[in-house]
């Protein structure tokens, strides 16, 4: 029997806990072309970029909110000129800063300059293990090239760096391959994920996704890495939610840890909420980060478990996974409070079964890479 509906409440303040994680998407700019890139698909151009002392102010008020880790992302945020005075500044106000790179932009002194004003740590994205497929899926000749010379540069500052490799159909065999190269260039951790399809990725995803014989192989052989290598090189594997039973607590909750802030200063509760059309998000230029956080409609409309609708809502699973992605739901649906199709239990999910495997058994098409017009 499904329950009356609802309009969502807001979480109770005394129970909402501050962020723990500010994701500063610098800029959209960036020389690769990935089709699979978490970007919107309607890019923000350089000129509508918030300036740097606009982000020193978001990083100030995100540290005074209780934020500790600052992701400095993109696109890639060393097409960022004042990349420099944004790591000091982090440096000066207590944050833990990363970055997360293509590699491709930034040479060994502006490295150098960024270890030098205290950057924390360095986040890699490599496309595949070898140049030829790694360039033909980042649209970029000889990045893959670039990256192996800037992870060199990273370990001889004595930065700590994670590689991190999203995972499709064309270099999901390519894996073993790609541990080796992780462990050469001495890296600390390896994150794979498997490809989330929303914005870039939900366009390319005829493209994009593997069959499931192909995950199955790729799961077993994750895991065996990782009882092999759990002294020497952690990994992070995040599996592939069309082929699954059950969702994941995306972003460990809307608007639960993370705050996102998007090139011209949109705050978001995950990168891709940006996708869901009828939810109006704030500015930084306007509100302050902690009335965003706090009181925000689109911050707390999926907060919690109250927005959910059956069979979510009278479900044993539904503290630990809140419902899954909310963004998932809406690009299968259209309807961002629906349960996540992944789930079993969701009405959905048999269409989503049907789809991922007409999709697998289709002979990829040509990407359509992510470009400014
Ligand atoms: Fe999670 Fe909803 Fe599925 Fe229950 S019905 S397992 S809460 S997605
Ligand atoms: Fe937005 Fe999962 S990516 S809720």
């Amino acid at each position: 029997m499904t329950a009356p509906e609802s309009a969502p409440k807001s979480a109770p303040k005394s129970a909402l806990g501050p962020p723990i994680g500010l994701l500063a998407e610098l800029t959209h700019r960036c020389p690769l072309q990935c089709p699979y890139c978490s970007n919107p698909q309607e890019l923000v151009r350089r000129g509508e970029e918030l300036d740097t002392a606009a982000w020193i102010e978001v990083f100030r008020q995100a540290r005074a909110l209780g934020v500790l880790q600052l992701h400095l992302s993109g696109g890639e945020p060393g097409a960022r000129s004042d990349l420099p005075a944004l790591v000091g500044a982090a440096r000066q106000l207590g944050l833990y800063s990363n970055l997360i790179t293509a590699g491709v932009l930034l040479d060994e002194a502006a490295l150098a300059a960024l270890a030098a004003r205290g950057l924390d740590h360095v986040q890699l994205s490599l496309q595949a293990a070898g140049a030829q497929t790694a360039d033909s899926i980042g649209g970029f000749r000889e990045g893959h090239a670039r990256k192996l010379a800037f992870a060199a540069w990273v370990r001889a500052q004595g930065l700590p760096l994670t590689i991190n490799v999203v995972l499709h159909r064309r270099n999901l065999d390519d894996l073993p391959a790609l541990i080796d190269l992780a462990l050469r260039l001495d890296a600390h951790r390896l994150e794979l994920a498997h490809s989330q399809y929303y914005g870039w990725a939900l366009r390319n995803r005829a493209a994009l996704l593997p069959s499931r014989a192909q995950v199955e192989r790729a799961t077993a052989l994750v895991e065996r890495a990782r009882r092999d290598l759990k002294d020497r090189l952690p990994i992070d594997y995040v599996t592939p939610d069309y082929y699954a039973r059950r969702p994941k607590r995306c972003m460990d909750g809307w608007a639960r840890r993370v705050i996102v802030v998007t090139p011209r200063g949109r705050a978001l509760p995950c990168h891709a909420a940006e996708t869901i059309p009828d939810l109006d998000f704030p500015n930084v230029r306007d509100s302050s980060l902690e009335s965003i956080w706090r009181e925000s409609e689109a911050f707390n409309r999926y907060r919690g478990t109250d927005w959910m609708r059956e069979p979510c809502r009278s479900c044993e699973f539904r503290e630990r996974d809140l419902g899954g992605c909310r963004c998932q739901a809406f690009a299968l649906t259209g309807e961002a409070a629906r349960a996540d199709p992944v789930c079993d239990l969701s009405p959905d999910h048999a269409a989503l079964q049907a789809l991922a495997a007409e999709a697998a058994a289709a002979d990829g098409p040509p990407y359509r890479y992510r470009r400014f017009a």
